[in-house]
C-alpha cells in the first residue's frame, strides 16, 4: 500500500467531521495521517516552520457544496503555508460518510498524489519515463518537434519586450558558464519559462517560433486542448509526455491557450472536470520544476493567474502595434529580407506607400491578412504586380470584416468608431479579431 503522510485540514463550518477523520485514518493508518481540525469562520492555521517537510501531501477538506470567498481565502492561506506542490483539496463529493480510500484519494488528487507516492514508486515512474516501451514514451512520440517558421528579425516588438526576450535566450546560450562553471544550478534550475500574453494577433505564437529559431532549436507546438483529455487522469500523463518529448528532442516547448492551465486552481472541486484541471495544474508545476529547457506559454488572458505560476514565469505583454511598429510589420510582410527559403518574392509596384498603410489600426495578423487578400486580388485580376490600390482595398475590406464580425458578436449594435470610447473600440476590435481568427481556422485559410 502506498504510504501517504497526509496533513489534513478542514475548513468546513462544523470542523473536521469525526467520521471523515476516522475513515481516513482507518485506511491510511494513524502513523501516516495527521489530522488537524479547524472550524467556522475563526480559522487559524498555524503551522510550524519546516513542518511541511514531514508530509507527502497536505489536504484541505472542504465539505461545503460551494466554496464561498471566505473559505477559498482560507484554502489559499493554507496552501501558502503548506508548499504549493504538497497541496490538494479533498472535494465535498466525498462527503462525511463517503468511502475514503487511498485509491479514491489518489484518483481524485491525480498528479498531487504522484508526488505523494513512495520514493520507490517515484523512481520506478522516472525509469518508466525513459523506458522506450513505456506508455509515456509512446505518448511522447506523438509530439514531434518542427522547424520554426519565423526568425527573430521578422518579429516587430517594442524594444523593452525584445530585450527581455533576448535576455531569456541568453540564459540558455550561456548555460555552460552560468550553470556549470558558476554552479548556479545549485540554487536554481537552468530552465527558462516565458509567458507571452496580449491581444489576439500580436505575435505571441510567432515569437515562440522566432525564439526557437534564434536558439537553433526545433519547436513542439501544443495547446491546452491537445493536452486535456476526456479520459480521467490522462491529462497529467499527456502533459508529462509532452515535457518528455521536449527533453528528448531538445526542443522549445510552446503551450498555447495556457490561461485555462495557469489560472488559479479551483477550490470547489466537487465535479470531475474541476478535479481534472487541478490535477493538470499540479502536474504542470512538477513538470516545470524538473524541466531544464525553455517553455513558452501564450495566452490572451492573464487575469486570475495562479500566483504559484506567476512567480515562476517571466511574463511579457505583447501590445498592439503603434503606427511605427505597424509600418515595420507592413515592410516585413511585403519586402524580401534575404535570399533564403523564408524570404518573400512578392512582385511590388513602385507606388507602395507604407506610411498610408500603417494608418489602418491593425494588429500584425490583420496586416498579414490584408497582404494575402491584396495578393489574391492581384492574381485574380491578372495584374503583374501588387500595387497600392489593391493593398488599400484589402485594408478597407479587412477593416469592414472586423466591424462586421464585431457586430455579429452582438457587442456592437451600431458600430461607429467615432461614437465609442477608445477602450470600447479596442475591446470590440479584440473580440472581432478573435472571431475572425476562428473563422480563418474553420475555413482552413491559415
Ligand atoms: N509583432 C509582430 N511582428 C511581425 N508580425 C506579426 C506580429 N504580430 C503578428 N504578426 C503577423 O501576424 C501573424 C499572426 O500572429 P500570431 O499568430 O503570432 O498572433 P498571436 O498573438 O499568437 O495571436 P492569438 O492570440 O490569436 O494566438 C504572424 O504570423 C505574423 O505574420
Ligand atoms: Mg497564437
Amino acid at each position: 500500500m502506498t504510504k501517504l503522510v497526509v496533513y489534513l485540514c478542514s475548513f468546513s463550518v462544523s470542523g473536521l467531521n469525526d467520521r471523515a477523520r476516522r475513515d481516513i485514518i482507518s485506511v491510511i493508518g494513524s502513523d501516516f495521517c495527521k489530522c488537524y481540525g479547524v472550524s467556522g469562520t475563526e480559522v487559524k492555521v498555524e503551522l510550524k516552520d519546516g513542518e511541511s517537510d514531514k508530509w507527502d501531501l497536505a489536504v484541505a477538506y472542504d465539505s461545503l457544496p460551494g466554496v464561498t470567498d471566505a473559505v477559498s481565502t482560507r484554502l489559499n492561506q493554507f496552501r501558502d503555508l503548506a508548499a504549493d506542490d504538497l497541496f490538494a483539496v479533498l472535494p465535498s463529493s466525498l462527503g462525511y460518510g463517503g468511502r475514503v480510500t487511498v485509491r479514491n484519494i489518489s484518483s481524485i488528487l491525480g498528479a498531487g498524489t504522484e508526488k505523494a507516492g513512495s520514493r520507490e514508486e517515484t523512481e520506478r515512474e522516472e525509469d518508466e519515463e525513459e523506458d522506450p516501451g513505456s506508455s509515456y514514451e509512446k505518448m511522447a512520440r506523438q509530439f514531434q518537434a518542427e522547424t520554426p517558421r519565423f526568425s527573430f528579425d521578422q518579429l516587430v516588438l517594442e524594444e523593452d519586450v525584445k530585450e527581455r526576450m533576448l535576455e531569456a535566450v541568453s540564459i540558455l546560450e550561456n548555460r555552460e558558464i552560468l550553470f556549470e562553471e558558476w554552479n548556479l544550478k545549485s540554487i536554481m534550475s537552468p530552465s527558462v519559462l516565458l509567458n507571452l500574453y496580449g491581444e489576439p494577433g500580436t505575435g505571441k505564437s510567432m515569437a515562440a517560433e522566432a525564439l526557437a529559431d534564434r536558439l537553433g532549436k526545433k519547436i513542439i507546438r501544443t495547446a491546452y486542448a491537445d493536452i486535456e483529455s476526456k479520459y480521467h487522469g490522462e491529462g497529467p500523463k499527456r502533459l508529462k509526455a509532452i515535457f518528455l518529448a521536449a527533453r528528448q528532442q531538445d526542443a522549445v516547448l510552446f503551450i498555447d491557450e495556457a490561461d485555462s492551465m495557469l489560472s488559479a486552481r479551483l477550490t470547489n472541486v466537487s465535479d470531475g472536470s474541476a478535479q481534472a484541471i487541478n490535477s493538470m495544474r499540479s502536474q504542470l508545476l512538477i513538470s516545470l520544476e524538473n524541466h531544464d529547457g525553455i517553455v513558452v506559454f501564450a495566452t490572451n488572458l492573464i487575469e486570475n493567474y495562479d500566483r504559484a505560476f506567476l512567480t515562476r514565469l517571466i511574463c511579457l505583454e505583447l501590445r498592439r502595434p503603434g503606427r511605427d511598429a505597424r509600418k515595420k510589420i507592413w515592410f516585413n510582410h511585403l519586402y524580401p529580407r534575404g535570399d533564403d527559403e523564408k524570404t518573400l518574392r512578392i512582385p511590388l509596384a513602385e507606388d507602395i506607400d507604407l506610411e498610408a498603410l500603417s494608418a489602418f489600426d491593425f494588429c500584425g495578423r490583420d496586416i498579414r491578412n490584408a497582404v494575402k487578400q491584396a495578393c489574391i486580388a492581384t492574381v485574380m485580376k491578372g495584374k503583374p504586380k501588387v500595387d497600392q490600390t489593391e493593398l488599400t482595398a484589402a485594408c478597407q475590406r479587412t477593416e469592414m470584416d472586423l466591424k462586421r464580425v464585431a457586430a455579429a458578436a452582438g457587442r456592437n449594435r451600431a458600430f461607429r468608431p467615432e461614437a465609442v470610447s477608445e477602450a470600447e473600440r479596442a475591446r470590440l476590435i479584440k473580440d472581432a479579431a478573435k472571431i475572425l481568427k476562428e473563422k480563418e481556422t474553420a475555413n482552413g485559410w491559415k
